[in-house]
C-alpha cells in the first residue's frame, strides 16, 4: 500500500513537472523573435491521431519508404547490425508502435539471434501497449521496456548489461532537430556508447523539392490541423485563449539547406493570454513551428564523422528517397 501511494505521488509530481516545463517552454518560445513553438509538443492524444493520419496520406512518402526497407531488405539490416556475431541489446529510441522494427524483430527471432529488444519511450502508455503486442506477435521475444528520457534510459541500459549495443533511431525523427542540435545529439549519443557499438538512423533524403513540400502541405490539410492542434493543446492545458481559426499554416522547403519548415501565420493583429502572460501577434506575423531536415548521403557521412562515428553501410528504399544509415562508434 505504502509503495503504491509513493508511485502515485511520483506520477502526479512528474505530471506537474511536465506541465510546468510545457508552460515555461511555450512562454519562452513566444518571447523570442521570431516567435517559436516546439514541435515535440505536437503529440498529445489528438496530435498522435493526426500524425497517424499524416502517415496514411498519399503525399507523406516517408513512412512507406522506410517500411519498404524493413519489409524487403530485412536481411541487409541484420547484416548492417552484425546480427550473426556476438549477442547484443537492440535499443530503439522513441519506439512508438514499432510497426517498422517489428519486421526486423521477427526476422532476428527466426534466425535464432541472441538479442534483447529494449524500446525507450517517454510514454509509459505506449510502451505497455507495445509490450503486449510484441509478446503476442513474436512468442519468446526477450523484451524490456524503458520508460523515460533517451539518455537516462541509455545509461540504465548500460548498467543492466555489458552486451554490445545496437541503437535504432528511425523515421527521420532526427530531422526535427535544428542541425547544430542534431550534431550535439549524436555526440551525446556517442558518449553513451562503447567503441564498436552500432547506430542505425533513418534520414529523409533531399529530392525533387515539390515532392518534399507536398508531403508537409497535403491537400486535405491534415498537416495544417497537426500544427494548429498545438494551439488547441495550449488552450486546453495552459489556460490560454488562442483563436485557432485566426491562424493559418504555411510551409516552406529550401532545396539548398534541405530545411522544410512550418509556420503559423497570424491572420489579424491580436492578443493572446496564456496563464498570466499576454502576447501580441501582428497581422501576418509568423510563428515558427517545426523543421523537418532533409539530407544528402554526404550530409549523413559528415554528421557521423563529426560525432565520433563512421558510416559503415546504408540501405535505401526502392525509390531512393529515404536512407537507413549504419554508424559504428570509433
Ligand atoms: C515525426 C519527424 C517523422 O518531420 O516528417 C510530419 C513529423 N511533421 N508532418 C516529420 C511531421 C509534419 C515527422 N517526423
Amino acid at each position: 500500500m505504502k509503495l503504491f501511494e509513493t508511485a502515485i505521488k511520483e506520477n502526479i509530481e512528474t505530471e506537474e513537472q511536465n506541465k510546468n516545463n510545457f508552460l515555461q517552454d511555450v512562454i519562452a518560445g513566444l518571447r523570442q523573435h521570431p516567435k517559436h513553438l516546439q514541435s515535440k509538443y505536437f503529440y498529445d492524444q489528438r496530435g498522435d491521431t493526426l500524425f497517424q493520419e499524416i502517415m496514411n496520406l498519399p503525399e507523406y512518402y516517408l513512412t512507406r519508404c522506410e517500411m519498404d526497407i524493413f519489409e524487403n531488405k530485412t536481411a541487409e539490416i541484420a547484416a548492417g547490425i552484425n546480427a550473426a556475431q556476438t549477442p547484443f541489446d537492440l535499443i530503439e529510441l522513441g519506439a512508438g508502435d514499432a510497426s517498422k522494427s517489428m519486421h526486423l524483430l521477427r526476422y532476428l527471432k527466426n534466425e535464432l539471434t541472441d538479442f534483447r529488444y529494449m524500446p525507450i519511450d517517454i510514454s509509459g502508455n505506449i510502451l505497455s501497449v507495445l509490450d503486449e503486442k510484441l509478446k503476442k506477435n513474436i512468442p519468446g521475444l526477450d523484451i524490456l521496456c524503458l520508460e523515460g528520457e533517451y539518455f537516462d534510459m541509455l545509461y540504465k541500459a548500460a548498467q543492466l548489461s555489458s552486451r554490445r549495443k545496437v541503437i535504432l533511431f528511425l523515421g527521420s525523427n532526427i530531422g526535427n532537430m535544428e542541425l547544430e542540435e542534431a550534431y550535439r545529439f549524436c555526440f551525446e549519443l556517442r558518449k553513451n556508447l562503447n567503441k564498436g557499438d552500432i547506430v542505425m538512423i533513418g534520414f529523409d533524403l533531399k529530392k525533387e523539392p515539390n515532392t518534399i513540400l507536398n508531403a508537409y502541405n497535403d491537400a486535405k490539410g491534415v498537416t495544417a490541423s497537426f500544427n494548429l492542434n498545438l494551439l488547441e493543446r495550449i488552450n486546453k492545458e495552459l489556460k490560454a485563449d488562442f483563436k485557432v481559426d485566426k491562424f493559418e499554416h504555411y510551409e516552406t522547403y529550401d532545396p539548398l539547406s534541405g530545411a522544410c519548415r512550418s509556420y503559423l501565420i497570424s491572420l489579424e493583429d491580436q492578443k493572446v493570454s496564456i496563464d498570466d502572460a499576454v502576447f501580441h501577434f501582428a497581422e501576418n506575423e509568423a510563428v515558427y513551428m517545426e523543421v523537418s531536415q532533409k539530407f544528402s548521403i554526404e550530409d549523413t557521412e559528415k554528421m557521423a564523422a563529426q560525432s565520433g562515428f563512421t558510416q559503415v553501410y546504408s540501405i535505401k528504399d526502392s525509390k531512393e528517397w529515404f536512407v537507413d544509415a549504419f554508424w559504428k562508434a570509433v
